[in-house]
């Protein structure tokens, strides 16, 4: 038996999860919805880049699972250009909770779905603008189908780089890797939404920690917050803003990932 548990936000993870899956006989499974937290047989863990680290929730997934049954464990990230060391964060994670190691990890550079100005710019160096233009977003997916091809390869071979790397000992924890896993569980995401808003509840749909509440326009609710950006990406008035950021600069998704299938992540 073979699956793949992700998270995603815009899409991204999301279809690198179900692409995955169809080249390697695996079933993809949400890890908000998921209720069998007893994972086993092979399991790929697939998410997006948050902060150089892992998202939450992701976080609250592995430290639910009972990884006692598994017998080939990989991770898939997905980033913006900057792909950190989540890997790190997850064997730790893995260890600590599981004593399990992780057999191999993959990384593929994807569309970044957060706007400049948001995290520090050292951190997102892509233009975001250019990023989200026809070409490039077809670009990007031809790059990641190749990368897909890639990593079922591996995961059907039962590629085991990760350990090869550890042995090698270039897998190591910077202190700047753990201050930023601090920043990222630290800053408290602020939207606002301007008049263009038309009450289609898109937003609601859509926020993954149902943080989003709309009676007659979205209000954010001072519960947990996913970081995801999916009720800033989907909206289809680009009403939704944050700090630094202009309406004009656009927004993104995953091309082939509509919102009912992130929406459909939830229980
Ligand atoms: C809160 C947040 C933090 C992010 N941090 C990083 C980062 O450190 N490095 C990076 O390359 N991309 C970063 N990104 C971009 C995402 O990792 C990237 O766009 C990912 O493919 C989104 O996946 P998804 O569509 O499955 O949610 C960040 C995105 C968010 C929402
Ligand atoms: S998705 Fe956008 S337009 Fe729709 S309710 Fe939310 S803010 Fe308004
Ligand atoms: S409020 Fe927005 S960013 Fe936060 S979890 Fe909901 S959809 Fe994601």
């Amino acid at each position: 038996m073979h699956t793949l548990y992700y998270f995603s936000g815009t899409g991204n993870s999301m279809h690198v999860a179900i692409e995955l899956a169809k080249r390697t006989n695996g079933k993809a499974k949400a890890m908000l919805s998921e209720q069998d937290k007893s994972l086993s047989g092979e399991v790929g863990l697939i998410f997006p880049v948050y902060m150089n680290g892992l998202p939450k929730p992701v976080e609250a997934f592995i430290k639910q699972a009972d990884f006692s049954k598994v017998t080939y464990l990989y991770a898939v990230s997905t980033h913006g250009g900057v792909p950190g060391k989540p890997e790190h964060y997850l064997k730790h994670l893995l260890e600590k909770h599981h004593q399990i190691a992780l057999d191999d990890y993959h990384a593929i550079e994807m569309i970044n779905n957060t706007p400049k100005g948001v995290a520090p710019k050292f951190l997102m160096h892509l233009d975001w603008e250019k990023e989200i233009t026809a070409e490039k977003r077809h670009e990007m997916l031809a790059r990641e189908l190749t990368a897909i091809d890639e990593i079922a390869d591996a995961v059907n071979h039962r590629s085991m780089g990760f350990k090869e790397a550890l042995v090698m000992g270039t897998n190591k924890i910077s202190w700047t890797d753990k201050l930023m896993w601090h920043i990222e569980s630290s800053p408290k995401l602020v939207f606002e939404v301007d008049d263009s808003c038309i009450g289609c509840g898109i937003c609601e749909e859509v926020c993954l920690s149902n943080r989003v509440k709309r009676s007659d326009r979205p209000e954010w609710a001072d519960t947990a917050c996913y970081y995801c950006y999916a009720c800033f990406n989907f909206c289809p008035q680009q009403a939704i803003y944050v700090k630094h950021y202009e309406k004009k600069m656009g927004r993104y998704h995953h091309p082939n990932m509509t919102k009912e299938a992130i929406a459909s992540q939830k229980l």
